[in-house]
């Protein structure tokens, strides 16, 4: 699949997407996880990037629940399912793609799950590089697997579960080969945190999220400088 076509695809697999993810019994726990890396404080104003039907900008405020936050998506249908919930007042969907937010500076990003989708992620890191106040945090949560045969493996394993589970909820399979193939073809935590540095963050790491997401699942934190 071109990867400029995958938030149509998730225009479609919208209606499906919570239910399928509230099937993962360890994915909201792991997004909190990745959030508190940021280190938020009240009053912060955040950058949700590819926040969906909302999961990640939830796992934000479950940190800390006074933030402003703009959560942007490129998927309209993603996004309305995100718009019915009920939110602080103090939170923004907007609709637009990554590359071209330009919503003034941030205190913090969080991309959950975005980054392996990206037509060219090293210049889209560099955009949000951009969009940061000088020091501060992004964080990616990401599926990293490609410096672990063990975690590759278990990926693959797990595949054959969320791919015929994918199809049938949403009706469309497409989606589901195309996540199991992304990760496969995603950098590994090594690559992902060279990736991070060769476009100006300083500070890098990253660790696996443990628990149910079973390594397959890291945190991965750089600093603007
Ligand atoms: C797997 S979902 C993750 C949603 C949410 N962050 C979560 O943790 O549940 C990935 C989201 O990234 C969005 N996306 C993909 N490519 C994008 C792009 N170039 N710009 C903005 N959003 C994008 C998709 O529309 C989708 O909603």
């Amino acid at each position: 699949m071109n990867k400029l076509e995958v938030p149509r695809k998730f225009d479609r697999a919208a209606r499906g997407y919570d239910l399928l993810v509230g099937l993962n019994p360890g994915y909201h726990q792991a997004l909190r996880r990745s959030a508190r890396a940021l280190g938020l404080r009240p009053g912060m104003r955040v950058l949700d990037l590819g926040c969906g039907t909302g999961a990640s900008t939830a796992a934000l405020l479950a940190t800390v629940p006074c933030l402003e936050v703009v959560a942007v998506d490129a998927s309209e249908g993603m996004l309305a399912r995100a718009r019915q919930k009920r939110w602080p007042p103090t939170v923004r969907f907007v609709h637009s793609r990554a590359e071209d937010v330009d919503e003034g500076r941030f205190d913090a990003v969080f991309a959950a799950y975005l980054v392996r989708n990206l037509p060219d992620p090293d210049a889209t890191l560099r955009h949000v590089r951009g969009l940061l106040k000088p020091g501060a945090p992004l964080v990616l949560h990401e599926y990293s697997v490609r410096d672990s045969w063990l975690r590759t493996a278990l990926w693959t394993l797990l595949c054959g579960v969320i791919v015929p589970v994918g199809w049938l909820v949403t009706g469309d399979r497409s989606l589901y080969t195309y996540l199991w193939r992304s990760v496969m073809d995603f950098d590994g935590a090594g690559a992902l945190r060279d990736r991070l540095r060769r476009n100006g963050f300083v500070g890098v790491r990253s660790a696996p999220v443990p628990g149910l997401q079973l390594g397959v699942v890291h945190t991965f934190l750089g600093r603007e400088r």
